[in-house]
């Protein structure tokens, strides 16, 4: 990764994309989200702090572990004055998210055993295959279109 000076307090989008390994695409939707700002030159160019790296890195972290971006923005809204996430910060909030994180490993466990009773399958039936209808709850009380309209004359 290009090293960029300690003097240099301000980045443009391609410095921080560079630093950060996040594209382009990434820092613009993440400043379109609210997880990381910019302010303007006076030729309309983005120049980011360098802080933002920091705030970045924790961004990519959180997300590689699966944690969505509405919470990661929420978790640095908590950070008072918005303040980039400090070791303390991530610490104690990896540790929150740990619990998800494992709640979320035993579900995928429980997807890929039901996804193992479908390989070969194929019938993708609203009452025996868990994965083609998971949350059927009328199907626990009746079975069938119950839901269409009874045909006229049938
Ligand atoms: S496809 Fe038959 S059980 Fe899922």
């Amino acid at each position: 990764m290009p090293q960029i000076p300690e003097t240099i307090h301000e980045l443009t989008v391609g410095q921080l994309s560079a630093r950060s390994g996040a594209a382009v695409s990434a820092l613009h939707f993440y400043e379109s989200k609210g997880l990381i700002t910019s302010r303007r030159t006076s030729g309309n160019q983005r120049r980011y702090g360098r802080d933002i790296l920091r705030r970045v890195a924790f961004i990519r972290a959180a997300q590689r572990v699966g944690i969505p971006l509405a919470t990661i923005r929420d978790a640095l809204a908590e950070l008072p004055e918005e303040r980039t996430p400090t070791n303390e910060d991530w610490a104690r909030l990896s540790a929150a998210w740990r619990t998800e994180l494992d709640e979320r490993i035993k579900q995928l466990g429980r997807l890929r055993d039901h996804l193992t009773d479908c390989i070969g399958c194929g019938c993708l039936s609203l009452e025996t295959c868990v994965l083609s209808n998971p949350d059927d709850v009328i199907g626990e009380r009746m079975t069938g279109s119950r839901l269409l309209p009874e045909r006229r004359g049938a």
